[in-house]
């Protein structure tokens, strides 16, 4: 298993090219299975989490191309993938593929919409909580979808199609409205989704939908509004920047100090969490390129956050503010209020030199003069990333064990980073 060893002590000055959003890129290429015509996705992210998708969509009979390079492409280019259902030839997602990625679970509403069946197996628990599908599952039965729970399989069927309906979630679920989406997109007649999640990426999925000829009204507001299609088509997008990528390396510069320009970030995906790491005492700055980030001299300042739905502050930056916090100077508040369990890196950054108590959800940080290196490992994409962003200012070596965490959901991680002048390297075997 791949490790990576990272030297503290350097700061950061360059640029970091930002890639597509994971967490758009995964529901897109689902989308994928609601036409028999081409859906090509552009800024597509090189990750394990995608080329694992491509292998549980082929598995349902869905085919994707990847062009190859052309002239004048750089390492940092991202892929362009064609997906293309023409033949559904399987509506059961296994077990042993589910299990690997909780997002593959969301095939469960296209293959319903089109197929009028799907067989999908319970993802199960994760590291960050008990994560549930009851949610997605309501969803679809007020769309008319008769739901079985057997053998740790939903089935869902709806052999007549599904109908228009009222979808009333009683807490935000980025999951639960991408779910409704692709139900309703096929559905007869009109469905409304109120308590919807305004995530960026649910907004990105909205308009791929509608490029493929959906009606859909509202996405980015709490409500949104439906009208079914009796069939999508083929369409070209391009998937939007990775705001959970971008404020990581702004972090990662918050806690080196440095100055980096993140291309291509779009400042209104993550309003929140600059402001937050403005408070820390970094310079936050953004044009028509990109954002830039920049502290020279200076401390840390301690921060109070919550995690919140989008717009507030989200849950995927909460491991690395933890870690920038760790070298505040003060005591800072840190509460988790979406995932119970998302504290795994709280013993890791200890391992570290870090001081954090835990009480239900909320972490107190007190800042320490100096970090220093050590093995780590972690358990999920964010808390390994937030070792990371600690050992990038640990004085001597860090060896971060199970990267493929890291794999999962960042892209080229310790290129982008040398690139920087950060000391890291990926040890192989
Ligand atoms: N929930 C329920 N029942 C449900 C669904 C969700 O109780 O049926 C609860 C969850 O347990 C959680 C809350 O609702 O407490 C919010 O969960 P949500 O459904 O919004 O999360 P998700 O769709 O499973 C996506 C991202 C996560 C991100 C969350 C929150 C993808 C592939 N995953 O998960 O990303 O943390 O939204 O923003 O988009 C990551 O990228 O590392 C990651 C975990």
């Amino acid at each position: 298993m791949d490790r990576i060893r990272i030297v503290g002590g350097r700061q950061l000055n360059g640029a970091i090219p930002i890639s597509g959003a994971k967490n758009a890129t995964l529901p897109l290429m689902i989308a994928g299975l609601l036409t028999d015509q081409t859906l090509t996705l552009e800024n597509v992210p090189r990750l394990a989490d995608v080329g694992l998708l491509q292998r549980i969509l082929g598995n349902h009979g869905v085919d994707i191309m990847v062009p190859g390079k052309r002239p004048g492409d750089t390492e940092h280019d991202s892929q362009t993938l064609q997906i293309s259902a023409t033949h559904i030839v399987d509506t059961t997602a296994p077990y042993e593929l589910v299990s690997k990625m909780r997002a593959s679970f969301w095939v469960v509403a296209p293959l319903l919409a089109r197929m009028g069946e799907a067989k999908v197996s319970l993802p199960g628990g994760c590291a960050i909580g008990t994560r549930p599908v009851d949610l997605l599952i309501m969803a679809m039965e007020k769309l008319g979808a008769e739901i079985e729970i057997e053998a740790g399989y939903v089935i869902a069927r709806a052999k007549k199609g599904l109908r228009g309906g009222e979808i009333v979630f009683p807490k935000v679920t980025v999951g639960g409205t991408h779910t409704a989406l692709m139900a309703a997109v096929l559905a007869n007649g009109t469905t409304v989704i109120e308590n919807a999640a305004r995530e960026p990426e649910v907004t990105d999925v909205a308009d791929c939908l509608n490029k493929m000829g959906a009606k859909i009204s509202g996405a980015g507001t709490s409500r949104i509004v439906i009208d079914g299609v009796a069939k999508l088509n083929g369409a070209r997008h391009s998937v939007l920047p990775d705001r959970i990528e971008t404020g990581t390396y702004a972090m990662a510069v918050a806690m080196t100090g440095g100055d980096v320009m993140l291309e291509g970030a779009r400042p209104e995906l993550l309003q929140s969490a600059l402001d937050t790491i403005a408070q820390t005492g970094a310079e936050v700055t953004s044009n028509n390129h990109g954002i830039r980030i920049k502290r020279n001299g200076g401390g840390i300042a301690p921060v109070e956050v919550t995690t919140e739905p989008f717009p507030g502050f989200p849950t995927d930056l909460q491991a690395q503010l933890m870690a920038l916090m760790t070298r505040a100077k003060g005591t800072s508040h840190i509460t988790e209020t979406i995932f119970e369990n998302r504290f795994m890196h709280v013993q890791e950054l200890a391992r570290l030199g870090a001081r954090i108590e835990l009480d239900g959800e909320t972490a107190t940080i007190k800042g320490v003069d100096k970090l220093k290196g050590a093995p780590v490992m972690a358990t999920d994409l964010r808390a390994s990333v937030s070792l990371v962003i600690a050992a990038l200012a640990a004085e001597g070596e860090t060896m971060v064990n199970r990267v493929y965490h890291l794999d999962r959901g960042f892209e080229r991680l310790e290129s982008k980073l040398a690139r920087c002048g950060a000391a890291i390297e990926r040890v192989s075997g």
